[in-house]
């Protein structure tokens, strides 16, 4: 599929750590920056620009800061979703789950999510994908089958959040490719 069929395609990635130099954070921009590339507008959500809050924690829905109905609005726009996670303690991250807790179906019902992880230790963040593929497919999402770990992240990347591996940066790329074309796929059933 040509990239220039892909122009009406919107991809938002969720960033599951707000650690200032986050390997999360570079790994989705190198996702998305693929997902650019085959023509989709993109866009990384950082979750500490929302203001966000627990889900539950106001007593109805209306109390939520402003923020959280931005978050929803982008996220429902987007036809596709890349989740990106750190592993943390076997699992993906409690501010992502939060973040995912504050949204359902409206959001992700339908939609092509994309998963990313990294990890610390040389395991790679397989726990964190697992989990993050079972919450996809709870809100009825499509987790394309190929994922990613990166494993000891902070030996990963150079100065310019651009992976050391060749292999591992073309397994990223193909993610956020993907997310494009199931996307357009989809869209153009619709
Ligand atoms: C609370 C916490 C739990 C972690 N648990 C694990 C773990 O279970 N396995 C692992 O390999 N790394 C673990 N790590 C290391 C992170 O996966 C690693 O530092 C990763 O790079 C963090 O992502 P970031 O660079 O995007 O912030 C943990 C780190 C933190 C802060």
């Amino acid at each position: 599929m040509k990239g220039s069929d892909n122009q009406s395609i919107y991809v938002v990635a969720i960033c599951g750590s707000l650690r200032q130099g986050s390997s999360t954070h570079a790994a989705l921009q190198i996702a998305l920056s693929a997902a650019e590339e085959a023509g989709a507008e993109v866009e990384l959500l950082e979750l500490s620009k929302y203001d966000l809050v627990f889900q539950g924690s106001v007593a109805s829905e209306s109390e939520y800061p402003p923020g959280v109905f931005r978050l929803r609005e982008k996220v429902k726009r987007a036809h596709g979703i890349l989740l990106g996670s750190p592993e943390y303690h076997g699992s993906f991250s409690g501010v992502l789950k939060s973040a995912l807790d504050l949204m359902g179906f409206d959001e992700f019902e339908n939609k092509v999510i994309g998963l990313v992880g990294v990890s610390g230790g040389r395991m790679g963040a397989v726990n964190a994908l697992s989990m993050l593929r079972t919450v996809g497919t709870a809100l009825h999402a499509w987790v394309v089958p190929n994922d990613v770990s990166i494993p000891n992240s902070s030996q990963a990347f150079d100065g310019n959040g651009n992976l050391h591996d060749a292999e591992l940066t073309t397994r990223v790329k193909a993610v956020g490719k993907q997310v494009v074309e199931f996307a357009a796929l989809r869209n153009s059933a619709e």
